[in-house]
């Protein structure tokens, strides 16, 4: 098998339709050489049926990050398909409807500790699910959209995700030791199903439409999955604690 990912183990978290960004990056990494274990979560005989529509159908695992027993038994589940894991891929996010759309001042501490478990601390419980099959060399992938500044209605999310970059590059510290990187991809705004349970997400998209020096589609994730890719690659083999911006560049440039 050749292609820029021959031979590597992936678990890819986070398909839902085939719009997700993990769906591409199943896809993608399936295209150059990768053999792919899905994690689905809630409705899975509709994970079950996007993951037919891969290249090469993928076993799905359940797994609900809030679930302490999922993640107990993910490594022994992701075993019946794989004998270890050369990367991982954290694609999930939520947070209850007060946190987002401009209800930063009034959202209850449930409503957030929902939203900061599910997308921040997750990242550190998967990748402590999956440590018992990856050694050196390994790497794990997920995904943000800027923190370092506060969006309209992004809110608690915005809060989340600024976390999940901290703890990307907490991660990164303490796993380093073992060779095993950790690294975020900041997307920019795209139309998937968490994209669309955020109020008043088409400012981004209009912002990203206007703005962007190279233009933006928001209907492509290829480019933000690509980047994934790379990241799980041998390319970049002494790169962690790093945020790569998939943007179009509206990071770089002033409002
Ligand atoms: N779409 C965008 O504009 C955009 C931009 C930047 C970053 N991101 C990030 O990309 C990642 C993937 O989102 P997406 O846009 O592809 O949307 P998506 O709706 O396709 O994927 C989100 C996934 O999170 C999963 N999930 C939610 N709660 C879970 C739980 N408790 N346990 C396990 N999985 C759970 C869902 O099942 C779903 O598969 C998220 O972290 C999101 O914040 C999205």
């Amino acid at each position: 098998m050749s292609g820029l990912l021959a031979g590597k183990r992936l678990l890819v978290t986070g398909v839902i339709t085939d719009a997700s960004i993990a769906f591409s990056v199943a896809k993608l990494a399936q295209e150059n050489g990768a053999q792919v274990v899905l994690t689905g979560y809630g409705r899975l005989s509709l994970v079950e049926r996007i993951a037919k529509r891969l290249p090469e159908p993928a076993p799905v695992i359940e797994l609900d990050v809030t679930d302490a027993g999922h993640l107990a038994g993910l490594a022994d589940k992701v075993r019946e398909h794989v004998d270890g894991l050369d990367g991982v891929v954290h694609s999930i996010g939520f947070a209850p409807q007060s946190c987002l759309g401009g209800g930063f001042l009034d959202a209850p501490w449930e409503d957030v500790a929902t939203a900061l478990q599910v997308s921040t601390y997750s990242y550190k419980a998967l990748a402590m699910a999956a440590l018992p099959l990856m050694g050196p060399g390994s790497a794990v992938v997920g995904l943000t959209f800027d923190a370092t500044k506060a969006w309209p209605v992004y809110d608690w999310m915005g809060v989340a995700k600024a976390g999940l970059e901290s703890a990307s590059r907490y991660l990164a510290l303490h796993l380093g030791k073992q060779g095993i990187r950790s690294n975020l991809v900041a997307a920019g705004p795209l139309r998937t199903i968490a994209a669309k349970s955020i109020p008043g997400f088409e400012q981004f998209e209009d912002a990203w439409t206007e703005r962007a020096p190279l233009g933006w589609s928001l209907t492509d994730q290829e480019p933000a999955a690509r980047a994934c890719l790379a990241l799980l690659s041998d390319w970049f083999p002494a790169t962690t604690g790093e945020i790569v911006h998939v943007d179009g560049g509206y990071h770089a440039i002033g409002a």
